[in-house]
């Protein structure tokens, strides 16, 4: 089959999700709002972004984000009628060839650990396995959250986002945060909110998070995207946090979910949440390609 390719800049919106749904199929919809929130808090690189047709027709796509040097796949995707003979490998080939001729020098993704045919895939581009991201999950009701974690001479409040810049930079020594972990992404989600829990020495911790409202058979939910610690600060804190997060948000902490998704498995908030009593739900790899 012959293949073109152009840069997805020259989709609409509404055609990048079409395009995205058929590629992903099996009922999923990808909505253009939410495409447009994600290319902006993952930095979305739509120039770089390519597009995969046979004659007019799109049949696959490869979101690319990009800081500086580094490279990120966010999505990627071929139609299911398309799949198995080499459209995958070689829109991959040529848009991380394309990206280094633009100057990018790494790429990075992360996978699901189950999804042998896509880490086949990658690996076949050049990929490879550095790490993992670990995938925590809990009910308030599991953690036995109450109001006796609030420490007795403290105080949780909610706060501007930019409070977490400090804390962000005295965390430099843990393992980088996942790419849509990092500060560019964290303080551009539209819908965080920052908690900061405060003791007689001071700021002890905060946790920058967004709070889903349960819909359909999902409960209310706590999505937590950075904490920050200081020395000496643990179990308690966090447990602190996570309460203080979800009365805030929903009033009920029992039946709230928190997660925790994309912690890197060596990070000292991945012992922690081992600790609290969260479940390792599951794991992805973070692999990389460095282009020379
Ligand atoms: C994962 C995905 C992108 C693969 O797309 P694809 O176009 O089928 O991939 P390829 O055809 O390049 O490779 C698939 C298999 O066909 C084989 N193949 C490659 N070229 C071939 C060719 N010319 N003829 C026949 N088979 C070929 C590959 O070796 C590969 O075999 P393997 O699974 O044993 O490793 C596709 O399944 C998809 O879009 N899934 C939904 C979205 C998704 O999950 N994205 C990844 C998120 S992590």
């Amino acid at each position: 089959m012959r293949l073109t390719y152009q840069s997805a800049l020259h989709l609409s919106l509404p055609d990048i999700a079409e395009l995205h749904t058929n590629a992903y199929g099996g009922g999923w919809v990808s909505k253009p709002d939410q495409l447009a929130d994600i290319f902006r808090v993952q930095s979305v690189d739509l120039k770089l972004s390519l597009v995969a047709y046979d004659g007019r027709r799109p049949i696959g796509l490869a979101l690319i984000g990009r800081r500086r040097t580094h490279g990120w796949l966010y999505d990627f995707g071929v139609n299911r009628s398309y799949r198995g003979q080499g459209v995958a490998t070689r829109l991959l080939q040529t848009s991380t060839r394309e990206a280094a001729k633009a100057g990018v020098r790494d790429i990075e993704l992360d996978v699901w650990e189950k999804r042998d045919d896509a880490i086949r895939l990658y690996q076949r581009a050049g990929f490879q396995h550095v790490r993992n991201y670990l995938m925590f999950h809990a009910t308030g009701a599991q953690l036995d959250l109450s109001a006796n974690d609030l420490p007795p001479d403290g105080q949780a409040t909610s706060d501007l986002v930019e409070t977490i810049i400090p804390w962000y930079a005295a965390a430099e020594s843990e393992p980088q945060p996942a790419w849509d972990r990092r500060l560019p992404s964290l303080l551009t989600y539209s819908d965080a909110r920052v908690m900061l829990l405060v003791d007689p020495q001071g700021p002890a911790a905060c946790i920058h998070y967004a709070a889903r409202p349960a819909s359909g058979h999902d409960p209310n939910g706590i999505r937590t995207l950075f904490v920050g610690l200081r020395p000496g600060s643990g179990v308690a804190q966090v447990r602190a946090l996570f309460f203080a997060a979800a009365r805030d948000a929903f009033g009920d902490v029992g039946s709230t979910t928190f997660r925790v998704a994309l912690e890197p498995e060596h990070s000292t908030l991945a012992k922690l949440l081992v600790d609290v009593g969260m479940n390792i739900a599951a794991t992805a790899l973070d692999m990389r390609l460095r282009m020379t």
